[in-house]
């Protein structure tokens, strides 16, 4: 420990050790900026793929999971067991298409026939966004 700093200081007394730390010193501000930059860049690029994630579920798709696949399927379709046996609707159906948002709301809030009642259960914004969701189920099968 003793011969340590005696050492160090003949080190830093080094020419060759001297131009390295100015090179270090005058470098630093770019390096600087290089790691601001691609720090910059990296969070540009996570928060456009957080932008593309938010982008892929549909509105309501999470409600629909949760809420309505025991009888009318993830692909809305009613083909399960539970759908089968309380016949349930297809939602690609024009029958089901046609029906008006306003009409939608009232017979996801009110239920009809077999399908239960949900008012309570869901908020009027997660019944909105629901409907949007049984709305795409008109462009595909
Ligand atoms: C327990 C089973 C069940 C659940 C859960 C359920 N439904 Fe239904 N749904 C039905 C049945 C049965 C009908 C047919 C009602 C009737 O006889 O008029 C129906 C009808 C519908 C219709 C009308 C279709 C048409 O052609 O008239 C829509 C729209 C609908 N459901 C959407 C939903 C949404 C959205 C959810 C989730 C929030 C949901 N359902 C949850 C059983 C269910």
């Amino acid at each position: 420990m003793a011969g340590f700093i005696p050492c160090y200081l003949r080190l830093t007394q080094d020419p060759a050790i001297r131009t390295k730390e100015k090179f270090l010193r005058a470098t630093n501000p770019i390096l600087r900026k290089i790691i601001l930059a691609s720090t910059v860049v990296a969070v540009l690029s996570a928060s456009s793929a957080f932008a593309k994630d938010d982008a892929k579920p549909l509105p309501g798709e999470s409600v629909f999971k949760a809420r309505c696949v025991l009888c009318h399927g993830s692909d809305g379709t009613a083909n399960t067991n539970l759908g089968k046996q309380l016949q349930a609707r297809d939602l690609h159906d024009p029958a089901a298409q046609k029906l008006s948002d306003a009409e939608i709301k009232q017979l996801i809030s009110q239920g009809q026939g077999n399908m239960p009642p949900f008012d309570g259960q869901l908020s009027s914004e997660e019944i909105d966004q629901v409907i949007k969701y049984v709305r795409h189920f008109a462009k595909k099968k």
